[in-house]
């Protein structure tokens, strides 16, 4: 039985299991903070009663299944549905009146976790067009690295528990009770195109009017904040909108072409 709470880092062995992880799982996790990998992965180690990542190495290789256990404390999927409320009200009076005379919206949740922010984007933009909707094209990109959790984001069914946030009559209309289960209906999640994606790799060029980036940059290192930053700034037309987390602000050059449309709730606008 381990004595201490220590985990032996011999020089190199750090970053010899990144790189197992990154090879076994895909997940590369160069850009995440070291302090947050070790805090996270030092679980795992310890929950199975080990004392070096070098020990830790060697018992993945001998119990892959220990993987998935890994993976679920590396990637923190919290979420709720209309996380930070006065955010997406913001949303719909600062951000979506820019869209009335827009026929193509393109609308990107990066880190969409288990769904609820994009079925929650989806619920705010059909109350705000009403029938006005059927004059819009809505394609909401939803993006994650987590593929469980893609997965569980694709099915829409959440357990009543999981619900909050939203009124009776809003949930009557738009969910299906199905059991114990509340399920998005179709009119709201075929706005809603899901993909498993590394927000660190640039894919997007000029082309979406709105970026929610909200609850992700917070377990990213220095470098990658600045990479992040330039890719969503460069995922964005002139003049579309980023919404960062509550917690979280612009870092790196790019800040100087963002300008401040809600101080408050994080809403930026990119000038190109
Ligand atoms: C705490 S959740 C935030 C979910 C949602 N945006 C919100 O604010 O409620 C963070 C999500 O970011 C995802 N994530 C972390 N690193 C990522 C990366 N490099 N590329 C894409 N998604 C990533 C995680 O898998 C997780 O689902």
């Amino acid at each position: 039985m381990n004595q201490t709470n220590k985990i032996f880092d011999y020089p190199g062995d750090f970053e010899r299991l990144l790189r197992e992880i990154a090879k076994n799982t895909g997940l590369n996790l160069v850009g995440y903070r070291d302090s947050y990998l070790k805090r996270r992965i030092g679980v795992r180690i310890k929950a199975n009663r080990l004392n070096s990542y070098d020990e830790y190495i060697d018992f993945l290789k001998k119990n892959p299944s220990e993987y998935a256990k890994l993976l679920d404390r590396l990637t923190v999927n919290v979420t709720e549905f209309f996380r930070n409320p006065s955010t997406f009200e913001a949303f719909k009076r600062k951000v979506l009146p820019a869209f009335k005379s827009k026929r193509d919206i393109r609308i990107w949740s990066a880190g969409c976790a288990s769904g609820e922010e994009p079925y929650s984007i989806a619920i705010t933009i059909s109350e705000f067009f009403g029938k006005e909707l059927e004059r819009h094209f809505v394609k909401i990109y939803a993006t994650d690295i987590d593929s469980t959790c893609l997965a569980r984001a694709v099915k829409g069914e959440y357990e009543a528990k999981k619900i909050v946030n939203i009124d009776d009559e809003t949930l009557n209309r738009y969910f299906t009770r199905v059991g114990k289960k509340f399920v998005v209906k179709p009119e709201i999640k075929n706005m809603v195109f899901f993909e498993k994606q590394d927000i660190l790799k640039r894919r997007w060029v000029n082309f979406f009017d709105v970026v929610f980036c909200r609850n992700v940059a917070i377990y990213f290192s220095r470098d990658s904040l600045e990479i992040l930053y330039k890719n969503l700034y460069d995922s964005l037309r002139s003049g579309g909108f980023l919404i960062t987390g509550k917690v979280e602000s612009i870092t790196g050059n790019i800040k100087k072409y963002f300008e401040v449309v809600d101080n408050r709730e994080h809403i930026y606008r990119a000038v190109k």
